[in-house]
């Protein structure tokens, strides 16, 4: 679709125009009142010259109108090169499709008189490093409707335009404020997040932690309690031995001396209650039951003392310097029900190392690992090995297994606290971060080495002796 230029619109105006006169004479005696207007204006003729340069266009422009009328340079104020400007396009009854083509973006048909285009523009060969003009131009008509040149209006609008950019920076920057600080609020609360869930897996690991302290103390105030009589159960037991031996000695004399008494009533008597007591059977069981009872007695003692040792309540929060086996043992003994039905259990100790630690602690850690050892082990029986050894400087404890091994994609997540793949009941998913935290609280490491279906190795790397 093409738009012609409405070169004689109903409206055109009207000025007595004289067919004799000049089309300069006729737009001076039209819009010689132009000159004074306060809107900087030019106007030419149906030639592109320039019949009109107003004060105002002078004042815009600072080119004297002397220099520019008769001239066809309206382009030069604003343009490097010459080219035609609205005005001319406008005489040359150029399309509208191509007049807004020449001026991409920068022009549009006026709503109210279609023949008008307006436009606005930067020019950066104006004074001052260029201005912001908003223009416009019509076509000029004589009395019959024809043509006779084109006027154009200029208006410098740098200031609303630097206003205008000076808004939208300001409205940018506010933006781009809004978003730092946006991003800064999501940031903190992400952290904050971050900050709550660790506290809150702290303090479920200080809970733990506190359980299990508990519990080790009221299993030492047990084995405290336990201790005492223990101790004289084995004491007296011992006595009691010696007595029954003493009393026995003394029954095979009576028995010697039984046919030499001369009574009877009374030997048969003697005789029927030997029988009735089965004495042979007693004089035999007697010093078995002793044996097995002496038995107990020493392992519930070794309980006790396993108990004392693993709890180590008395020192519970000391550091203290100490060889690690003797609580690998005790450790051991403790957790012994949980690991003799599945697995062997192999010792393979290096010589002993002294190692500043909290020794209850350490055993919780090393208890952890054996436990979580025999649980790796299926319905075939296993090996549990335990080696411990040292470098100049630190000493190291190994828990092997030759149980199911850790899958890959679970092996970045088992120090991670309630992460466990055991049946509900079974693990709360703490051994392992509960023993990370107290290794890393001795400026220990823990290691794994592991392969599913093959088993699994954990290492902790302790230092002899604390950071001061
Ligand atoms: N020796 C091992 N062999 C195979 N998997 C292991 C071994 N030790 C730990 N894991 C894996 O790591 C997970 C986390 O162990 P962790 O000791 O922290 O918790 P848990 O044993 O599941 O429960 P809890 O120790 O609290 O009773 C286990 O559920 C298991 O998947
Ligand atoms: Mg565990």
């Amino acid at each position: 679709m093409t738009t012609t230029l409405p070169l004689s619109p109903p409206n055109a105006p009207d000025f007595a125009a004289d067919n004799n006169e000049c089309q300069q004479d006729a737009f001076f005696n039209r819009f010689g009142h132009l000159e004074n207007s306060p809107i900087p204006a030019y106007a030419i003729d149906a030639d592109h010259v320039i019949i009109q340069w107003n004060r105002a266009c002078v004042m815009l422009t600072g080119t004297p109108a002397a220099e520019m009328l008769g001239t066809r340079n309206h382009w030069e104020p604003f343009y490097e090169t010459a080219r035609p400007v609205l005005a001319d396009l406008i005489v040359d009854g150029a399309m509208a499709e191509s007049i807004l083509r020449c001026y991409p973006g920068e022009v549009r048909q006026s709503s109210l008189t279609p023949c008008t285009y307006v436009g606005e523009g930067f020019f950066p060969r104006m004074a001052n490093g260029g201005k912001w003009i908003q223009f416009s131009a019509a076509p000029l008509y004589d009395q019959m409707g024809n043509m006779i040149g084109a006027i154009a209006m200029l208006q410098d609008v740098s200031a609303q335009k630097h206003a205008e950019e000076a808004l939208l920076k300001v409205h940018a920057d506010l933006e781009q404020l809004v978003i730092v600080r946006t991003t800064e609020l999501m940031r903190r609360n992400d952290e904050l997040t971050k900050a709550n869930e660790q506290l809150m897996s702290l303090q479920q690991q200080l809970m733990q932690v506190e359980k299990l302290a508990s519990i080790g103390q009221l299993a030492a105030g047990v084995a405290h309690e336990i201790n005492n009589p223990i101790g004289y159960i084995f004491s007296n037991f011992g006595a009691l031995g010696q007595y029954l031996k003493q009393l026995m000695d003394m029954l095979d004399a009576y028995e010697k001396a039984e046919p030499l008494i001369s009574q009877a009533t009374v030997r048969r008597d003697l005789s029927a209650l030997r029988e009735s007591i089965d004495l042979g059977y007693l004089k035999a069981d007697i010093p078995v039951i002793m044996r097995e009872s002496l038995e107990g007695i020493v392992r519930v003692r070794q309980i006790v003392q396993d108990l004392k040792d693993f709890s180590r309540v008395d020192n519970a929060m000391e550091w203290q310097i100490i060889d690690l086996h003797p609580g690998i043992h005790s450790t051991l003994n403790i957790v012994s029900n949980e690991v003799r039905y599945k697995a062997d259990v192999v010792l393979d100790f290096g010589a002993p190392s002294d190692v500043e630690c909290l020794p209850s602690q350490i055993n919780q850690v090393i208890m952890n690992l054996i436990i979580n050892a025999a649980q790796s082990i299926g319905a075939v029986r296993g090996t549990i090995t335990i080696r411990t050894g040292s470098t100049p400087g630190t000493a190291w404890i190994e828990v092997a297994d030759n149980g199911c091994g850790i899958d890959g994609e679970n092996s970045s997540r088992i120090f991670d606290p309630f992460f466990t793949t055991k049946p509900i009941g079974t693990g709360t998913g703490l051994g392992l971060s509960i023993s990370y935290g107290i290794v890393s609280k001795h400026h220990g490491r823990i290691d794994v080495d592991s392969t599913v279906g093959v088993g699994t190795t954990f290492r902790i790397t302790l230092p002899l002796r604390q950071p001061i």
